[in-house]
């Protein structure tokens, strides 16, 4: 089938297997292999990535919901090829990354609750953050993370 869609601001078109997932699409056809793949059944968020404004987990989307749908993954979320997004700066700067396996679905889910909400609480941060799983850092930091660039942000970085 024919795919239309848009990732990280480019038009995409591709005769795509209907089978495959979102996150198959992602890393085996376009490359963009940020977007990671852990269990591969929407429990640990190691593949979200952002449709339509929303976080989702894009191994069990099917590729062809993508159709008409504007995508962000991790490769579309630095500002510049040289400027990283402050959620980006700030999971290195307050050490929440240690693997790293984890990181750009954490960055993902992060950056569709302070897209709407630069301002979130605790209980709003980790609401967001619940379906990603880390197995190094105990969350901590990542969180500090959360709130470090939702301040940037908040001052229109
Ligand atoms: S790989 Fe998609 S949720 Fe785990
Ligand atoms: S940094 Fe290793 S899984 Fe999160």
């Amino acid at each position: 089938m024919v795919l239309h869609t848009t990732i990280n601001g480019q038009a995409v078109v591709a005769d795509v297997d209907p089978s495959i997932s979102l996150a198959m699409f992602l890393r085996e056809k376009l490359f963009l292999t940020g977007t990671k793949i852990g269990c591969g059944k929407g429990e640990c968020g190691a593949c979200t990535v952002i449709m339509d404004g929303k976080a989702v987990t894009s191994c069990i989307i099917p590729v062809m919901r993508a159709d008409g749908a504007n995508i962000i993954t991790i490769e579309g979320v630095a500002k510049t090829p040289t400027q990283l997004h402050p959620i980006q700066e700030e999971f290195i700067q307050q050490g929440a990354i240690q693997c790293g396996f984890c990181t750009p679905g954490m960055i993902m889910s992060a950056k569709a609750l302070l897209d709407k909400n630069n301002d979130p609480t605790v209980a709003e941060v980790r609401e967001a953050l619940g379906g990603n799983l880390c197995r190094c850092t105990g969350y901590v930091n990542i969180e500090k993370a959360v709130f470090a660039a939702a301040e940037r942000m908040r001052k229109g970085e």
